[in-house]
């Protein structure tokens, strides 16, 4: 066997790239991470890097910087995080996430992220669902387009930069980062034992399918919410590159755990949010007292509002986290039928009112304009005169792609282990929205920026050392490994572009996406689950039986469409069955049935791989609570243990003002106030 081949080219004098798919913020930190390690890196995106899912993230990246001097610290951060989470998420990679984020926000501001300031010059931090601390980095309402335009700068100077050899010669022609954007990622290259080698793609303007060898890939490639149809993702979260490689053999884990966001506006197209920050900076959630109450919001004298959040959690009053809140508006809406009266439709809706009218509106502009306008321009009301009208939406994924890590003795992670962010695939990463790692049960408001970022952070040195640590370069296989992989996908796009049957792809999702709204969200009954379960086997039969809508040999969306269908349907499989089989509440995963948290027999990840069907049957899922995978030959063994070494399980109690830091000091009083305190008090 050849030596190790920490080198810059091949044994047949290529240059070893790391391939990257996703251009959010988990993917271009991924990226940064390998150039500063001196790995040359091809980026994959679907769309332009600058429209990636993470431009539309509002709020703000949590941050224990404690500039306003109420206790707040790294430590209470991963302690709220993992309570947040109902305990469900493996804590060292929570620690490092938690104990890095000071230094990840100061770094994005140095690299000129227009952060809000406070009138001293700080760095100003706003509050968010789940804890009492101002803890919340935030530009504006417009967050993530901000760090993902800066990012995307970082990147860019990247491809002007020449790769050069261990010797610092400049390899001609070739550059640190070469960017493939419209590209749909369809696949990873196996070798004969499994390991990945590469991508297959997809040029979604000239539909060219090709083959690119990769020495290690990770996928930044984001949530499935549109496995739900329309909710605040984008239309490109249909999850089908996660989808792809769990039919490859990848694990998928959590899958059942999916969060609904509390307050979004209605539209034909997507689900817009109207960001948490709203409450933070100091909205209130309400309803009319009386169900039948028609006159405007504004108009309802305030004796007459019921805000209810308020009422039943005097300490976090409306940022309880987001499972909570969502259940609550929920069970005001939908079960007692005190939603905002629509006059259009004559009965209640599952609306309620988020005001900011009481709020200075200079203020309102300077920290919420970005989501203000959002609403006034799809709502066509004003927003600093009237109460909006918001209602849940599906919003983000726990659960995904199974990723490793290794612990440190300080409790963290060891940086740099080629385990960190490794799928139970040799050499395919993941990270961002589309593996599980941080968020347990239910994820914290404003984690998810920073768990994309520290993501990347943690995933590119993972990477460079697995590449450094490789036997063989991918790119000294023989160039029929990838025709071949490249050959069963065009067969397969060949395929669908001869699709003739009667059903409507479009239709098809419609149906899927409908099944999974009413019965895979906020609250779970397993006669549904079951019969959500078999309403996907029919889908998935059907699915066979589409017509392509478009045969296009250009941009043709239609048939590209058919193969997120394909890959968002086993999806749906993974989190109605997931769901079926966790019979206890936990996080996002409420069951009226099994009310309680149930750690004897559900304090694990849920471990799921993919089995085809056999004769014309429909897929199936093979539960594990163990498997062994190897990483540059390593052998590691896993199980579905959650590793809660640093902050012991116990009931959430959000009705007790603090109840999160409190709980983690064992503090939880009674009288504990409601408003911002450390822990220790
Ligand atoms: O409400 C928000 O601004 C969303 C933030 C997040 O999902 O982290």
């Amino acid at each position: 066997m050849a030596a190790k081949q920490a080198s810059t080219r091949s044994e047949n004098g290529k240059v070893r790239r790391v391939i990257v798919v996703g251009g959010g913020l988990a993917g271009l930190t991924t990226v940064i991470k390998l150039c500063e390690a001196g790995v040359p890196v091809d980026l994959f995106s679907l769309v332009p890097v600058k429209r990636s899912h993470s431009v539309c993230a509002q709020g703000g990246i949590n941050a224990s910087v404690n500039t306003k001097g109420e206790g707040d610290s790294p430590q209470v951060h991963l302690e709220e995080t993992v309570y947040g989470g109902d305990f469900l998420a493996n804590q060292p990679p929570v620690k490092g996430m938690a104990d890095a984020a000071p230094g990840i926000v100061f770094l994005l501001d140095r690299m000129g992220v227009p952060f809000n300031r406070t009138p001293e010059g700080l760095l100003d931090f706003r509050r968010f669902g789940g804890t009492l601390f101002h803890r919340t980095a935030f530009a504006g309402a417009t967050t993530g387009q901000q760090l993902l335009y800066a990012l995307d700068e970082q990147v860019r100077r990247y491809e002007t930069v020449d790769v050069e050899d261990e010797r610092g010669i400049v390899v001609p022609g070739e550059r640190m980062v070469r960017k493939f954007e419209f590209w749909d990622f369809l696949s990873v290259v196996l070798d004969d034992s499994g390991i990945s080698r590469g991508i297959v793609a997809q040029d979604v303007k000239t539909m060219e399918i090709r083959a690119f060898p990769g020495d290690a890939v990770c996928l930044g490639t984001g949530g499935p919410g549109m496995v739900f149809g329309r909710s605040t993702n984008s239309v490109i979260n249909t999850g089908t590159a996660a989808g792809s490689v769990y039919r490859q053999g990848a694990c998928y884990a959590n899958g059942e755990f999916i969060q609904v966001h509390p307050t979004a506006i209605p539209g034909a197209d997507k689900l817009r949010l109207i960001s948490e920050s709203a409450r933070g900076e100091g909205g209130r959630v309400w309803v009319p007292r009386d169900p039948k109450e028609k006159r405007p919001g504004r108009d309802v004298p305030e004796k007459e509002r019921d805000y209810f959040l308020e009422a039943k959690y005097p300490g976090y009053g409306n940022l309880v986290p987001r499972d909570i809140a969502s259940r609550e508006l929920f069970l005001k809406c939908f079960h007692e039928k005190k939603g905002v009266y629509n006059t259009k439709s004559t009965k209640n809706e599952n609306e309620v009112y988020l005001d900011l009218t009481h709020l200075p509106k200079e203020a309102l502009r300077k920290k919420l304009a970005g989501i203000l306008e959002i609403y006034e321009k799809f709502v066509g009301e004003d927003p600093y005169e009237n109460p909006m009208r918001v209602f849940p939406a599906v919003h983000y994924s726990m659960g995904g792609l199974w990723v490793d890590f290794e612990r440190a003795s300080n409790g963290s992670l060891v940086m740099g282990s080629p385990r960190n962010h490794a799928t139970n695939i040799p050499g395919l990463y993941a990270a961002g929205e589309c593996e599980y790692q941080y968020h347990g049960a239910n994820r914290l408001g404003a984690n998810s920026l920073l768990s994309c970022i520290w993501g990347g952070m943690v995933a590119g040195p993972a990477l460079a050392t697995y590449r450094n640590n490789l036997d063989k370069s991918s790119y000294d296989f023989p160039q029929a490994l990838f025709d071949k992989a490249a050959k069963r996908e065009q067969d397969r796009y060949t395929d669908i572009l001869k699709m003739d049957g009667d059903e409507n792809p479009y239709r098809l999702h419609q149906d899927l996406a409908e099944e999974m709204l009413l019965h895979c969200t906020i609250e779970r009954h397993n006669d549904q689950l079951d019969r959500v379960v078999a309403k996907i086997d029919e889908i998935e039969q059907r699915a066979r039986k589409v017509g392509v809508t478009d045969k296009a040999g250009f941009a043709n969306q239609g048939a590209q469409f058919i193969r997120h269908l394909g890959n968002m349907i086993v999806l749906a499989r993974v989190i109605a069955q997931g769901a079926r089989n966790r019979d206890e509440s936990r996080g996002a995963h409420y069951k009226p049935a099994f009310k309680d948290r149930n750690d004897a027999d559900f304090l694990r990840t849920t471990l799921a791989f993919h089995k085809e069907g056999q004769g014309g049957g429909t897929s199936t899922i093979h539960y594990a609570r163990d498997f062994d995978y190897s990483i540059a030959g390593v052998p590691i063994h896993i199980t579905d243990a959650v590793d809660i070494g640093l902050v012991k399980p116990r009931a959430r109690k959000y009705e007790q003002a603090g109840a999160a830091s409190a709980a983690a000091t064992g503090d939880i009083k009674k009288e504990d106030k409601p408003a911002a305190k450390s822990p220790a008090e």
